[in-house]
């Protein structure tokens, strides 16, 4: 496995205010694989994906990716982590404000040695006459693909996408997910992406689903669908 989480827990606030986000979940997502995060609005998927990313500390529980426990990593070695290893699509974009879209593109190209082609990447995702332009300029799906090529550009190991399509239109959402599925293969690279879209876990290696902080079902995809076949995007 390259993903493995044993039972892991997370809460917010304390005594009046306390909530318990993420109640023991433990599951696993092999090398290379794509997978899919379902779950109702406030279910913790979000927060799940950042204590994988690292951002977020566990109360208790463990992470391994590749091998390496990355709960109770010193703030240092979680940096190293992210560097070596991850590729982070946010819900809300975090794009740098006073930085044009190549900028934000480049401050992650500069992180790697390995780092795939900035013309190439901005033409994939439609922002080759918006790379000057500042997020404030943008609509929102133009921000979204820009964060999605700023997490692209290193070549990440793990990708981990909240909501990458959220903000943009079926034909749109089809090309970004046609491009994921050609970096999976070419590349190798593992992928989470939580999403409300019902038809994206057609294209995907596995399924979790997540209820109330826990994992509900969870469920290998024997059959998958290329993305340029999905439908109801
Ligand atoms: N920083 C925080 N402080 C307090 N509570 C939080 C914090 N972040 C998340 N929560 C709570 O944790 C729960 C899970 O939130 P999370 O963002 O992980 O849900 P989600 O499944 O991603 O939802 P959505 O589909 O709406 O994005 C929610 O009840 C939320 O209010
Ligand atoms: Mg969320």
């Amino acid at each position: 496995m390259y993903l493995e989480v044993k039972d892991i827990r997370k809460s917010y606030g304390e005594n009046g205010s306390y909530t318990e986000v993420l109640r023991g979940i433990t599951t696993g997502v092999e090398k290379g694989h794509m997978c899919v995060i379902q779950g109702p609005s406030g279910s913790g998927k979000s927060t799940f994906l950042n204590c994988i990313g690292g951002l977020d500390p566990l109360d208790s529980g463990s992470i391994r990716v590749n091998g390496t426990e990355i709960a109770g990593l010193s703030q240092e070695a979680l940096s190293d982590y992210r560097r070596e290893n991850l590729g982070f699509v946010f819900q809300f974009y975090n794009l740098v404000p006073d930085l044009t879209v190549k900028e934000n593109i480049q401050v992650c190209e500069y992180l790697t040695k390995e780092a795939l082609d900035m013309e190439e990447l901005l033409e994939t995702l439609g922002l080759r006459q918006h790379r000057d332009k500042f997020p404030s300029q943008l609509s929102g799906g133009q921000q979204q693909r820009c964060a999605i090529a700023r997490a692209l550009i290193k070549n990440p190991k793990l990708l981990l996408c909240d909501e990458p399509t959220g903000a943009l239109d079926s034909g749109t959402s089809k090309d970004i997910l046609i491009l994921l599925e050609e970096i999976n293969k070419k590349y190798g690279t593992t992928m989470l992406i939580v999403t409300h879209n019902n038809s994206i876990k057609d294209m995907v290696h596995k399924v979790i689903v997540m209820k109330d902080g826990q994992v509900s079902r969870e469920y290998r995809n024997e059959s998958r669908v290329p993305a340029a076949e999905l439908e109801d995007l």
